[in-house]
């Protein structure tokens, strides 16, 4: 971590200021030491470069669906040429430009690829947190990144003061146990006029996992081993990616009309741009997790609504999934 993050931190137990101790440093980069808050009882680590910012009230079931995740970021952790425009699809209708010279809060950052490009498009700062593991992943892929700060900690309650221009949130929000109080603290933190970006999934073209996919992924693959989670996933995966990149693509290309007939047609074609082993990690992230939520439309609006947030803006992306954004009146 670096030195200047201390001035944006705040205690995730009581919102203390906190004061650093630092015990052993290469350069401008901060390895290990100690964060304590001016509430002596709370004091946290940072531990290979990353704090740990970990507040004693996260929920066990938290924990238990970073863990997951946390497994899956450092098996696949490589960052691929893709994720540029799959991240502005997700983003829309936010620009390279919108993030530039802004102070940018990622909730769940998982192995880092957003924050990567985040940087890239000229952020000021980016607050990258993640509850779990997968922050280790994300510190590889960014560390090099001046601007970019992996941040261990739970985002429903964010260990920073109120300093953010632009939160955003990809995937993230349906896993929490409560994603509306996910979003109310990641809102919390933007100043007057700081815009909001988040991307879930939607109830809304999902009707088939809630009713067919959701029984086994509950009682099933969220308890299995990992690595057999990861075999498992793969020959679904490859598969999955035969069909996308040898039928829907092929057929939306050149028989629209017989293409709109297909099943769950505008992802499956959206995804026959991703290499197969990318497939297979989207197979593993949908069967891995404890808490999933397909959210319907209104229950998202519901969120922006409850936090009076200025021009709001919900699409459906691919189909199945709701990108949704506002602005922090001021
Ligand atoms: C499906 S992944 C998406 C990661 C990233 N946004 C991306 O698109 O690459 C969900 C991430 O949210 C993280 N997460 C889940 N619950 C969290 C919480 N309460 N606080 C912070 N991160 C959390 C998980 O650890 C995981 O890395
Ligand atoms: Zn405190």
């Amino acid at each position: 971590m670096r030195e200047r993050l201390v001035e944006y931190l705040a205690c995730p137990d009581c919102g203390g200021e906190l004061r650093l101790a630092c015990s052993r440093r290469d350069g401008w980069e901060i390895r290990e030491g100690r964060l304590d808050c001016q509430n002596r009882e709370h004091s946290f680590p940072v531990v290979r470069g990353i704090p740990r910012l970990i507040s004693s009230a996260v929920a066990d079931l938290s924990s238990e669906v970073a863990a997951g995740f946390g497994w899956e970021w450092n098996e696949f952790s490589e960052i691929r040429g893709e994720y540029r425009q799959q991240f502005l699809d997700w983003v829309k209708p936010l620009e390279p430009g919108d993030f530039a010279g802004k102070r940018v809060l990622e909730g769940g950052c998982g192995k880092g690829r957003h924050s990567a490009l985040v940087a890239q498009f000229g952020a000021k700062e980016v607050f990258s947190l993640d509850l779990g593991s997968a922050v280790e992943a994300a510190y590889r892929n960014t560390g090099h990144l001046e601007n970019v700060h992996v941040i261990q900690a739970d985002l429903c309650r964010p260990p920073l003061k109120t300093c953010a221009d632009l939160a955003f949130s990809v995937g993230v929000l349906h896993h929490l146990p409560d994603p509306a109080v996910g979003f109310h603290a990641l809102v919390d933190r933007l100043v007057p006029g700081g815009r909001i970006a988040v991307w879930v999934y939607g109830r809304e073209g999902n009707e088939w996992i809630v009713d067919w996919v959701d029984p086994v992924r509950t009682r099933v693959t969220a308890r299995m081993p990992r690595r057999v989670l990861y075999e498992l996933a793969r020959p679904i995966g490859y598969l999955l990616a035969a069909t996308a990149k040898g039928l829907y693509k092929p057929l939306a290309d050149t028989v629209p009309s017989l293409h709109r007939q297909l099943f769950y047609r505008d992802y499956l074609t959206y995804i026959a741009r991703l290499p197969a082993r990318e497939i297979h990690s989207i197979v593993f992230d949908q069967l891995v997790t404890p808490v999933a939520y397909y959210l319907s439309r209104d229950e998202v609006a519901a969120w922006f609504s409850e936090a009076r947030l200025g021009e709001f803006a919900i699409e459906q992306h691919n189909g199945n999934s709701w990108r949704a954004q506002a602005r922090v009146l001021r």
